[in-house]
């Protein structure tokens, strides 16, 4: 009697250490298949097309061009202020503004926007962009990319689906025409 009942006892003990073995392994998963799925789960929760607001349009004075960040939605609490990001805002008249993209269609150094001379330039590699953000001179073969934007109750927003790089295939196409692939 005393062997089967240590081999039943035995069996139990195999049983229940994979059990417990099956948990602890579960419990180390769970942050790996969050870090893994995190991408996915952040897309959706952040919306493609969700509109980002850049202060009330009475902070941009009419005929000027100022400096501007925005909070990305895609953050992290720890982000800090490496979740601000900038842009310049051109107000045309009481309705019609711009929303430039901080970055140099060249290769993204921050371009400035030198108000005596009413030119946005790029320290990098000397780009120079008017204040209606076309090309002026320098490298850069094109314009300055703008965010789409809107006015709603007295403040500006801008829409925070991804902007156009130069690399782009809609950036492609305004440069070449069409498709270099096509
Ligand atoms: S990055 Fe601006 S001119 Fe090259």
């Amino acid at each position: 009697m005393t062997v089967p009942e240590n081999l039943s006892r035995r069996a139990m003990l195999t049983k229940l250490g994979i059990f417990l073995n099956g948990i602890i392994a579960a419990i180390l998963a769970i942050p790996v298949v969050g870090y893994l799925f995190s991408p996915v789960v952040r897309a959706r929760k952040v919306g493609k097309d969700a509109w980002l607001l850049l202060g009330p349009v009475a902070q941009y004075p009419t005929g000027q061009t100022r400096f501007a960040t925005f909070r990305n939605l895609d953050v992290q609490p720890w982000d800090g202020k490496t979740a601000d990001s900038a842009c310049w805002v051109r107000r045309i008249d009481t309705q019609t503004f711009q929303v430039f993209a901080i970055n140099c269609a060249h290769l993204g150094c921050p371009v400035r926007w030198f108000p005596q001379s009413r030119l946005f330039m790029c320290p990098c590699h000397g780009g120079v962009y008017y204040e209606d953000g076309a090309r002026a001179s320098g490298p850069p073969e094109r314009g300055l990319f703008e965010y789409p934007h809107k006015v709603e109750d007295g403040k500006l927003f801008i829409k925070s689906s991804a902007l156009q790089t130069p690399g782009s295939p809609s950036a492609l196409v305004k440069l070449s025409g069409k498709l270099p692939w096509a």
